[in-house]
């Protein structure tokens, strides 16, 4: 064994050890994306994973080089990117471009974009030239649509083409005109056995990974039992296979109040704003720029 092979090996044992449920991610220096094939692994092993949106390169840089193996563009870009109110506007052209920023900025997620409303729905011929865009021009490794068996001819003419996708069941916010808000989804025994239906049905039209979103955690915890797949939770409790969460929630950049189900593991609304104030009153006050910052 080479000395740098044994160094190797002897930092991947203290990694392990210091984070052990990171060995899906592996780690930058791996030279290779996720696929499909780790994410079915991780559910073969029991190993749960974490998933961020990201709508940026320099943001989903940080996150990759963090051990976040899937980031997601989201169509929520809408509300926490591009300033509508909610996912509904968001268009094609916008998602691959934000798409193909965080490939750009990233060397070991699997990123997968957010096919938005009106991209996917009319024919599965609709949701292959969309599909098309997002691989060819973004570089995406995946996408992700919305809906249960409505969708299954899209999923099915996607996979069949070569595009892993991801669905999302439960709450589908593009819907949300027609659900009249965002509601939780699932509750009672005939919303409850649809959306395992669904689910079954997502799977075997090859699926690689379902959302469950705003779903009762005893509900998620059973189709997370019945799935070969992972399911990726968000509002739906401990038991899927994996959670993901809207960065800007996540890392208290979100104005407002938040849901119930996000956890604030920063303040950065604060943190960006004080520097800002403080840039601010340097510039006024005159101590900025000052001789440390200036050239002769
Ligand atoms: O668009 C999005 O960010 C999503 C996640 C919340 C799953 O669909």
């Amino acid at each position: 064994m080479s000395a740098e092979s044994s160094a190797t090996q002897e930092s991947a044992v203290s990694q392990s050890s210091a984070q052990p449920k990171l060995s899906l991610y592996g780690g930058t220096g791996t030279g290779r994306r996720v696929t499909v094939r780790d994410l079915a692994k991780a559910k073969r092993e029991g190993e749960k994973w974490a998933m961020l949106t990201a709508y940026d390169a320099l943001t989903a840089g940080v996150f990759d080089e963090a051990g976040i193996p899937v980031l997601l563009v989201g169509d929520s870009a809408g509300n926490n990117h591009l300033g509508y109110e909610n996912t509904v506007p968001v268009t094609v052209d916008q998602l691959v471009m934000l798409s193909g920023a965080v490939v750009r900025g990233t060397k070991r997620a699997m990123v997968i974009g957010d096919l938005p409303f009106g991209s996917y729905q009319a024919s599965p011929q609709q949701a292959l030239e969309t599909a098309a865009r997002y691989m060819k021009e973004a570089g995406v490794g995946a996408v992700k649509l919305e809906g249960g068996r409505r969708v299954l001819p899209q999923v099915d003419a996607l996979v069949q083409a070569g595009v892993p996708v991801m669905a999302h069941i439960g709450l589908t916010p593009q819907s949300v005109n027609v659900l009249g808000g965002y509601r939780i989804a699932g509750r009672g025994d005939e919303e409850a056995e649809k959306l395992i239906s669904d689910a079954k049905a997502l799977q075997h039209a090859g699926a690689f990974a379902i959302v469950l979103e705003l779903v009762p955690a005893e509900l998620a915890a059973r189709v997370s039992a019945e799935l070969d797949v992972p399911t990726v939770g968000i509002g739906a409790g401990a038991g899927t296979d994996a959670q993901v969460l809207v960065w800007t929630d996540m890392a208290g950049l979100t104005p407002g109040g938040v849901p119930k189900f996000v956890k604030q593991y920063a303040d950065m609304r604060t943190v960006l704003g004080d520097a800002a104030r403080a840039f601010a009153s340097d510039v006024v006050h005159g101590a900025y720029p000052d001789e440390s910052h200036s050239y002769h």
